[in-house]
């Protein structure tokens, strides 16, 4: 039987780590070799994770790119932007494939990246070679990339509720809305003052209105997947929801033409046919019923001559880990579905 690929996580003390090691260990062709912290003491994970006592016997280090290289073939980066991107070169270097789940490489172009995050990009060659980690619309890419751009949460509801219908021009590139809501696990682990109990309890709330900085990344991606021509453009308005975790995104487009709402259904389950994580159902749905999952739930329906579509997805998961670990898998060559069912 073949040695277990060894794997790094690289930011192993937050949310999408957590998730991400979960999922790791009921891997059968990878071994979380290196977890990685800036805390004291070199904390044991179950410490830092209690769910994972007697799962997993690893203890964190200080990040040293020749300490992974010697012990890990891929890292996952499960780090803040800026972050992702002063480690990435150096293991590039050393050859360790990296999946990056911050958003320092979403965005191919780094002026946009500038516009949005308020810096400039430093590792210009990455962003060259990062592939976008929706394997729903980049799955001939992935195999052969040695550095994958995670999506985003809100991004990844969002793209995939709107590709079938921009691949097939079925809607307006411009004036769509996004309507979407976010559980509170989406702005990680460290405590800010909005995520704090007292202030997001029992209330929701809009934020970023007009510059969140999903929307520069589902504006490209879902370019893209039309084709190129008329840049796409989102109005995308997020909010918070006093929940642990989840995404729903309530999409609004203008048709070209006069949609059928039975047709649009067939057109999800055939564009996602090859796609064993997106579910086209026809019933609403709900946070509930995709949370802990890797699925993404979308349906369609047709309301007063626009399409409205509904989809949603676990923001940690397929929003974050579960897709973290179907690329992994399409580069290992392994089933798709590998460890995520
Ligand atoms: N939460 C989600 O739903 C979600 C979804 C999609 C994508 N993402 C992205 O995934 C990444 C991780 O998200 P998360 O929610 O897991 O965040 P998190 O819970 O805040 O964890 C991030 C970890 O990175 C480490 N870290 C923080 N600042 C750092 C710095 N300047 N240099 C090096 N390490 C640093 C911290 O570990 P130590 O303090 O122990 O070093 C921290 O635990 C982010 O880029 C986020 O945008 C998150």
């Amino acid at each position: 039987m073949a040695e277990p690929v060894g794997v790094a996580v690289v930011g192993a003390s937050g949310y999408a780590a957590r998730e991400l090691i979960q999922i790791l260990l009921k891997h059968p062709d990878v071994r979380v070799t290196v977890a990685t912290s800036r805390q004291d003491e070199s904390p044991r994970l179950d410490a830092i994770h209690p769910s994972l006592a007697r799962r997993i016997d690893l203890a964190c280090e200080p990040f040293d790119a020749d300490r992974v290289a010697e012990r890990a073939q891929y890292a996952f980066l499960a780090l803040p932007h800026t972050a992702s991107m002063a480690v990435t070169p150096s293991l590039r270097d050393r050859g360790v494939k990296v999946v990056d789940l911050s958003a320092d490489y979403r965005l191919s172009d780094a002026q946009v990246y500038e516009d949005w995050y308020g810096h400039a990009h430093t590792d210009p060659e990455g962003l060259q070679a990062a592939v976008y980690g929706l394997p729903e619309l980049f799955r001939e890419q992935i195999p052969a990339a040695s550095l994958i751009a995670n999506p985003g949460c809100y991004t990844s509801a969002s793209i995939l509720g709107l590709a079938p219908l921009i691949a097939e021009g079925l809607i307006e590139r411009t004036g769509v809305i996004i309507d979407a809501k976010s559980g509170v696990s989406g702005a990680g682990r460290s405590p800010k003052l909005g995520t704090h109990f007292p202030e997001c309890n029992e209330s929701l709330s809009a934020y970023n209105v007009g510059r969140h900085r999903h929307t520069p990344e589902i504006d490209q991606i879902l370019t893209t997947a039309g084709g190129g021509g008329e840049p796409v453009e989102v109005i995308f308005t997020p909010h918070l929801v006093p929940m642990d975790r989840g995404i729903f995104a309530t999409i609004y487009a203008r048709p070209v033409g006069t949609p059928v709402e039975h047709d649009l259904l067939e057109l999800y389950r055939s564009f996602y046919a090859d796609s064993p994580f997106v579910r086209a159902i026809n019933h609403l749905p709900a946070t509930k019923d995709s949370a802990y999952t890797n699925f993404c739930d979308i349906t369609v329906r047709v309301v007063r001559g626009r399409i409205v579509v509904l989809a949603c997805l676990d923001n940690l998961i397929k929003g974050a880990a579960g897709v973290a670990v179907q690329n992994l898998n399409l580069m290992l060559g392994a089933p798709e579905t590998t460890a995520l069912f």
